[in-house]
């Protein structure tokens, strides 16, 4: 029988089945120590040895209450957590370092105290002082938020069992330490512990705790996403420095749909909400220009406008660039070689940049069409009508797909002033909106179509 491994590396969570000075995975010294198996005695004894309590079965017809969820009134925050905050659940906030997770999860906690949940805001990043100061820009001083700093988890769960609040909110996990742990804060044994006992403390008292978590510069919370398995709710909070946008971006719920998104501002009072984004995004518009083309997307549960812009130009290195902000890479890559392939676009010896602007981070297939007008729009240097949108999935056959919910992606292109809409060919005929709505078979068709015959 294959030996378990009992040996864990605390830097990076890599298991082996003995002991070395230096883990062979991460390359970190003595970080490597023995886990205690769960039975008494040796881990070659099995877990029989020792009877464990039995559990308690139920049906899966029984019929269960659906748990209590509070409104925070803030529009773009309740959407994302599927209809408001649910009792006895833990949530994780992972975001960029000064993105703006402590500023939203202090309007958030001034929110839901105001409703009436009692909250308590645990900095371990801040000292209260500096985390009233903020509250005071914010203004919302008024607001029955209890403060502590803090970042021993033992005195923190001691003083959640004494005050018994409805709402918790850590900033940050990876400031928490755990004494029964012996690791550096930050850690992932540390990060993985607390969580662990934050998310169970939930569970058991009936509170939401909600933990903010630093993202790596991989773009993982820190931890190999252990903290991601153990809560129920996964936001993101997304953003590019320099723009004024956020997302709250819902990767994971056990209580509502994933993939919801809440848009934000950051001005100089802290986060506004957004409640038209394709307007926002859609604003730094001017007239027609070669590149830019508008994108009708869908995210989450409602449709949302953006606008790709691409730059095509002669590459001075043997081997061009390829730089994509706010969509993926591979991606792009695709649908470059899908255009020279199936519709005689070739882009070799050109440097290729695409960006969505605004700071919107896209990742529906449907924007292929949007990506492939965008730079067959620059690399001919001609601009596509002004009040047209563009969406479909590309195949690599050059085929395109229809991209789901079409009608409700008309309707908002119509809302904000478009005629004119770009498609891949659907079976059955769509909704009535006053929009033109052109289908294609196929990439090369609309090539031809809207630059011409090449
Ligand atoms: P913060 O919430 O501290 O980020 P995080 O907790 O994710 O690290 O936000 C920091 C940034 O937000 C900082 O650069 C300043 C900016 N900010 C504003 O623009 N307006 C405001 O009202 C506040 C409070 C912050
Ligand atoms: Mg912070």
């Amino acid at each position: 029988m294959a030996k378990a491994p009992s040996f864990k590396c605390s830097a990076c969570a890599a298991q082996f089945t003995k002991w070395s000075g230096r883990c062979e995975n991460c390359g970190e010294w003595n970080t490597i120590s023995e886990e205690k198996a769960l039975s008494s005695g040796p881990a070659s004894k099995s877990l029989g040895a020792r009877r464990g309590k039995s559990l308690v079965l139920t049906d899966l017809a029984t019929q269960e209450e659906p748990p209590a969820r509070t409104l925070s009134g803030v529009g773009e925050l309740d959407r994302v957590l599927g209809g408001g905050l649910v009792e006895a659940s833990a949530l994780l906030v992972g975001g960029d370092p000064g993105i703006g997770k402590s500023t939203l999860l202090l309007q958030a906690a001034a929110r839901f105290a105001r409703n009436g949940l009692k909250v308590i805001y645990v900095s371990g990043e801040e000292a209260a002082g500096q985390v009233r100061m903020r509250a005071q820009r914010l203004g919302l001083t008024k607001s029955p938020v209890h403060l502590a700093a803090e970042t021993n988890l033992r005195d923190i769960l001691t003083t959640l069992e004494e005050e018994n609040p409805d709402l918790c909110i850590i900033d940050s996990i990876q400031t928490m330490w755990a004494d029964n742990v012996e690791a550096a804060p930050g850690s992932v044994s540390q990060v993985r512990a607390a969580a662990h006992e934050l998310t169970s403390f939930a569970k058991r008292k009936g509170i939401a705790v909600v933990m903010v978590g630093h993202v790596t510069k991989e773009g993982q919370i820190a931890g190999p996403r252990v903290v991601e398995h153990m809560v129920d709710t996964v936001l993101y909070f997304e953003g590019e420095r320099g723009h004024p946008f956020r997302i709250l971006r819902a990767v994971k719920n056990r209580f509502g749909p994933a993939d919801e998104i809440g848009v934000f501002e950051m001005t100089g009072k802290g986060l506004a909400e957004v409640k038209n984004p394709s307007a926002l995004f859609l604003s730094e518009r001017g007239k027609p220009t070669a590149g830019s083309v508008v994108f009708a997307g869908i995210e989450g549960s409602r449709p949302m406008l953006c606008e790709f812009q691409a730059l095509v130009a002669p590459s001075p290195h043997s081997q061009p660039r390829r730089t994509v902000v706010g969509w993926d890479g591979g991606r792009l890559a695709m649908i470059l070689a899908v255009l020279e392939a199936r519709a005689g676009v070739p882009f070799i010896g050109l440097d290729v940049y695409l960006n969505v602007a605004g700071g919107m981070r896209v990742s529906e297939p449907a924007a292929d069409l949007a990506v492939a007008a965008a730079l067959v729009s620059a690399r001919e240097d001609a601009a596509l009508p002004a009040e047209c949108v563009v969406f479909g999935e590309i195949s690599l056959s050059g085929g395109l797909r229809p991209a789901a919910q079409t009608e409700n992606r008309l309707k908002e292109a119509e809302k904000l002033g478009f005629t004119q809409a770009i498609a891949a060919q659907a079976a059955k005929q769509q909704g009535s909106t006053s929009l033109t709505l052109k289908q294609m078979p196929d990439l090369a068709t609309f090539v031809t179509q809207v630059f011409g015959e090449r």
